[in-house]
């Protein structure tokens, strides 16, 4: 089987996470083709699409590819599949199980940034809207709207295309394209209202997206039922998505009222979530002797052993503007003061192999270009090493991924003066 995910805007972080899932669940996998806004895959067995969707962060729609169709380097995607859609293969491989008005939608990915498509759903549509109509069939078509090649997750919710008909999808490349179905979306809504809707929100503390935290928890390579630790926990962020993802969680942050604000978090979320008692824990400490906490919990038998730390940290000062260099200087140095005492404390509770996914803070020069912390000798220096977020000889399989020299991920927002470098360290 193939299945086709569509990747978020941060596409290196959504094919990280993916990567890493696949590689928590043991399940073989073989790379078919991969750009900026897909990853192909071939399975031996079926996935459990739902859990997939729900578990990823970064991954916005789960394909299944149906067919796959020829094309020459010189032609468009139109011309190569004018002929292609048929009723019969049209209600075979899209609407087994839609009756009544049937709804289309059509979006088309790139596999190759170099493809040529401008307009290209439209001519689609109309390929798939004459096939039907010639059939007798009565069918309604969504169509990206501007430029854009693809309907966003929320189109295709709120037009109910994967229960009344169907997406069709196609996915160029430069000598094929697949032709792929939509199994599923990302649930937009319910992602939001884990973001917006929680009692407490701290604008000026600064909360990492859901969807962040979700890949950054993956990123760690967690197991079910592992316990991970935040120890700058704010209001709760981490710990929330993590027992989502059914790890046991711990969160602990030296300021109170960040503790106050994600017990009442945590409280609503328990409740709307149906989470267990048992799964998370949240209690005031500096980071610097977070182990005091650990150490009581682990003699209480609340929680077993930490397997591993994902966390946001502290990105520093909040800058109305962009910081000048020595304000950035002086940021980094307080921080690796505060990191190495930090990374020296979890030695007493961490074993060999534990990964610690943490966010450093970046500041973009331009474009693409970015300030970042100078060295991580905070962790080398204190028995960590940096792992890259993507396999190496992944990575060099793919040229287009955006990682840093040394192996991590910018996390950016236009809208923000500060972007969010993620690492991963293990303990040596
Ligand atoms: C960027 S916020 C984390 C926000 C969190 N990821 C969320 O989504 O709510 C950083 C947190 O680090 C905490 N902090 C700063 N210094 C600390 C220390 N030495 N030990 C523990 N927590 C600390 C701050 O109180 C703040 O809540």
């Amino acid at each position: 089987m193939t299945y086709a995910f569509v990747l978020g805007r941060v596409y290196t972080l959504s094919l990280a996470e993916l990567l890493a899932y696949f590689k928590t669940l043991q399940s073989p996998i073989k790379i078919v083709e991969a750009s900026f806004e897909l990853l192909l895959v071939e399975t031996d067995k079926a996935l459990d699409v739902e859990r997939f969707q729900k578990h990823l962060g970064g991954t916005i729609k789960i394909l299944k590819i149906v067919d796959v169709v020829k094309k020459r380097e010189q032609d468009s995607i139109n011309f190569c599949l004018q002929n292609y859609f048929k009723p019969s293969k049209l209600k075979a491989d899209f609407l087994k199980s839609a009756s009544g008005k049937i709804q289309f939608g059509v979006s088309v990915y790139l596999l190759d940034p170099e493809v040529r498509a401008f307009g290209e759903p439209k001519k689609l549509g109309m390929f798939i809207k004459r096939a039907m109509q010639d059939s007798g069939a009565s069918i309604r078509l969504v169509l990206p709207e501007f430029n854009s090649l693809a309907l966003a997750s929320v189109v295709v919710t709120h037009n109910q295309l994967l229960v009344k008909g169907a997406e069709i999808c196609a996915l160029a490349g430069k000598d094929k394209v697949y032709i792929a179905k939509t199994l599923s979306v990302q649930d937009f809504e319910d992602y939001g209202r884990r973001d917006y809707q929680r009692p407490s929100r701290d604008d000026r503390r600064g909360m990492i997206p859901p969807k962040v935290a979700q890949a950054m928890l993956n990123l760690s390579g967690a197991k079910p039922n592992d316990t991970l630790l935040d120890p700058f926990c704010g209001i709760g962020t981490f710990v929330q998505e993590g027992a989502l993802l059914d790890f046991k969680m711990l969160g602990t942050d030296i300021d109170r009222q960040a503790i106050v604000g994600s017990e009442r978090n945590l409280e609503w979320f328990r409740n709307r979530y149906k989470i267990p008692k048992g799964k998370f824990h949240v209690e005031v400490a500096d980071a610097r002797e977070v182990h005091k906490v650990v150490e009581n919990l682990t003699k209480l038998k609340a929680f077993g052993k930490i397997t591993g730390v994902v966390t946001e940290g502290t990105l520093g000062p909040v800058y109305g503007q962009f910081p000048t260099a020595h304000e950035i200087n002086q940021n980094f140095q307080d921080l690796s003061e505060l990191y190495t005492k930090t990374f020296l404390d979890f030695n007493s509770f961490l074993g060999k192999g534990s990964k610690v996914v943490m966010c450093l803070p970046a500041y973009r020069k331009s474009g693409t270009e970015y300030v970042m912390f100078p060295n991580l000798d905070f962790a080398t220096s204190s028995g960590y090493n940096i792992n890259s977020v993507i396999p190496q000889e992944i990575g060099l399989l793919m040229p287009f991924l955006r990682i840093t020299p040394r192996g991590s991920i910018i996390y950016d927002r236009k809208d923000q003066v500060v972007a969010r470098e993620i690492v991963i360290f293990e303990k040596l």
